[in-house]
């Protein structure tokens, strides 16, 4: 399909000669970047001819370009008063509104635009933006749905995604579910903004989870949308558990040993890659228990795929090298669910070999944390969502309120290190957003290591070493970097502020830090129930995680969790054992951070979750009358003080080296 191109510096009419041999030399002064001189023979002719389509519109094109949206608006009204149907006049005044923040406005005349133009991209892009800044979220989905018809693209599917995020909907829409489950297939679409209305379409589907005699497991088996979602990561919406529970207990009560060929193979593969997902958190019943254990039984006579399937949706099962071999005569409809429980766990073997140690770990915490991330890496994640890539330093720019200090010889790339990155999501988002960097990212825990290299792999992601080491000595390399971030990690060693020092020292002049940190404030909830963990001798077995969430999703415990109930760390037993069971961690304050900053050196450039600065701005807006409150440490802290749950979080912020 051929895409229609809008030629602005064009006329619209065919005026007399001599306005337009004079309105021709003004478009050639403009196109040899004489704007001043152009704007101004164009003012002149207004002067004189006034109400003149081409004059009018002309200088409201170069009055855009020259980002006077107001003064552009105002001749482009005037022409689209002239000409309301003219597709090129409707275009630009849409840019002028729209830059202006008036989408509202600006729907009508992109709206005439695009029925001139459809096979034209930029004004249905502006057109399905309009309609997503005014929250018109169905229109938006639709315009860019047209716009992928005639030019798919990344940026366009995750846009849908975005409008799907928040979109509601009222009735079951074949239209919408079809759309879910494309989206769902592609690998660079955050699946987690999917789940919302899926769960909306699936209620709406199945008379909202209850599970009536009608609802049958071959109706499940066919259902595209929900064995798309329930194959792409693990399901974050606590209503959809009880039910997906239920489908589980169903098929494991159908269990009859095929070989491989089952009546509802679909549903048993998308349901065992979900409780590979979440690491089998979903509660069993000691009916479940029972007959899992049997079919254990007879798999550990004989080994059958299907059977293997069935335990895989219960727990995870260690099978020998031998069996493994047996790889060639795995049945095609059950390859994807082999690949990733059993073939990415044997690349992640070899890759774990390959990794260098930078540093020894002998340290007594860091031996005990590396333990648990051996055992549960953590953040287990699928996708790496695409992002148009951009440029650091502005970025940079945008977060700390001015451009970074630090020198960059030319032609040389931003240094960066990722100090505990764990299985490589955080790495593997920057070095995606900004390939203009040199990353280094270590980490104590093999496991994770691997992990991370494998989707490094899968995703072609190259300017990445990843290298194990201990914070605590890594002050011995000579490397310095200019951006160092920590998220999510000094508060899990012997003492933070001694990591966040050895860090300090790896800085290059002027360089810059991000760091996240637990909030005493707003973890005070899992701080009871850690008491609790602990006064009862919860031990951390996979089984102990799963009962002890259990009774807390189901009120059972005398502590109720809040705050955390819906940032989706229930939803998976690593992530359980992160917020609950971790074996080291501290809880810190504001007050701490600003005594650590002036003991290091560092400057506070402010915290980094626009939701969170939003919320102080409206709260505090008295207070924010004073230059820069947005970085006063003092303000803040007294701002979490009135609302403790600020930083559920943690205190995501950067920092700069005075030095
Ligand atoms: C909660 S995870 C966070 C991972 C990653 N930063 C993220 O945000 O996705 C904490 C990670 O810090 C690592 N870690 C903890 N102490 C460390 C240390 N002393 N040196 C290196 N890594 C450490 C752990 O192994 C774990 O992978």
């Amino acid at each position: 399909m051929k895409i229609t191109t809008i030629t602005s510096l064009a006329l619209l009419t065919s005026p007399p000669k001599t306005l337009a041999k004079q309105l021709k030399k003004a478009i050639n002064k403009y196109k040899q970047g004489k704007q001043q001189q152009a704007l101004n023979a164009l003012l002149e002719l207004n002067q004189q001819i006034p109400n003149n389509i081409d004059i009018l519109h002309l200088l409201g094109y170069i009055l855009i370009q020259a980002e006077m949206y107001k003064q552009a608006s105002d001749f482009l009204l005037a022409a689209y008063s002239l000409q309301p149907k003219n597709a090129i006049v409707c275009f630009n005044l849409g840019r002028a509104l729209f830059f202006l923040g008036k989408y509202k406005d600006a729907i009508t005349p992109f709206k005439v635009t695009c029925n001139t133009f459809a096979n034209n991209l930029d004004c249905r892009k502006f057109l399905a933006v309009s309609y997503q800044n005014l929250d018109h979220l169905h229109e938006a989905y639709q315009t860019f749905s047209e716009i992928n018809k005639i030019q798919p693209s990344k940026e366009i599917s995750v846009n849908i995604s975005l409008c799907f995020e928040r979109m509601n909907i009222t009735e079951y829409d074949e239209k919408v579910a079809d759309e879910l489950t494309c989206l769902y297939a592609l690998e660079y679409v955050d699946s987690n903004n999917l789940q919302r209305l899926t769960s909306i379409l699936l209620a709406q589907k199945y008379q909202s989870f209850t599970f009536n005699t009608s609802l049958s497991l071959i109706q499940l088996n066919d259902d595209k949308l929900l064995l798309a979602m329930l194959s792409a990561s693990a399901v974050l919406i606590p209503r959809l558990e009880p039910w997906l529970t239920t489908i589980r207990q169903k098929l494991l009560y159908d269990f009859q040993d095929n070989n491989g060929d089952s009546r509802y193979t679909a549903l048993l593969v998308a349901m065992a890659k979900q409780s590979f997902f979440n690491d089998f958190i979903f509660y069993a019943d000691i009916d479940e228990q029972h007959k899992v254990e049997l079919i254990k039984q007879q798999f550990q006579k004989k080994f059958s795929f299907e059977k293997l399937l069935y335990l895989s949706l219960y727990q995870r099962i260690k099978i020998d090298s031998e069996q493994i071999e047996t790889t060639n005569d795995i049945p095609d409809s059950l390859r994807t669910w082999w690949q990733l429980i059993y073939h990415n766990s044997i690349v992640e073997h070899g890759l774990a070999k390959k990794v260098e140690l930078l540093t020894k770990i002998n340290e007594k915490t860091s031996l005990k944390v590396k333990a648990q991330y051996e055992q549960h890496p953590y953040p287990t994640w699928q996708r790496l969502p695409y992002i148009a890539k951009r440029n650091l330093n502005q970025d940079l720019d945008i977060h700390l309120g001015h451009s970074p200090k630090f020198s960059l010889k030319s032609g040389r790339k931003i240094d960066v290190l990722i100090a505990g990155c764990g299985t490589g999501k955080q790495p593997l988002n920057l070095a995606q957003n900004y390939p203009d960097t040199n990353i280094i990212a270590v980490d104590l825990s093999l496991t994770s290591l691997a992990y991370a290299q494998r989707q490094a792999n899968k995703l072609g992601i190259k300017n990445i070493k990843f290298m194990q080491a201990d914070i605590q000595d890594l002050a011995l390399i000579k490397q310095r970097f200019h951006l160092i971030e920590c998220c999510g990690v000094l508060h899990h060693m012997a003492d933070p502020f001694i990591g966040w020092r050895q860090l300090t020292k790896l800085l290059a002049p002027k360089g810059i830090m991000k760091i996240a940190l637990y909030s005493q404030l707003a973890r005070n909830e899992i701080t009871e129930l850690r008491s609790y963990i602990t006064n009862h001798n919860i031990t951390s077995t996979d089984d102990s995680i799963r009962a002890f969430r259990h009774k807390l999703i189901n009120n059972q415990l005398p502590i109720k969790l809040n705050n955390y109930i819906d940032t989706g760390d229930l939803m998976a037993t690593s992530s359980c054992r992160d917020l609950f069971f971790h074996v080291q961690e501290h809880q810190l304050t504001i007050p701490w951070i600003k005594q650590s900053l002036q003991k290091l050196g560092l400057s506070f450039c402010g915290f980094d979750l626009t939701k969170v600065k939003q919320e102080f701005q409206n709260k505090f807006s008295q207070l924010n009358q004073q230059p820069n409150a947005i970085r006063d440490l003092d303000l803040w802290e007294s701002f979490e003080q009135h609302y403790p749950a600020t930083f559920t979080n943690m205190y995501h912020f950067y920092c700069e080296s005075i030095s």
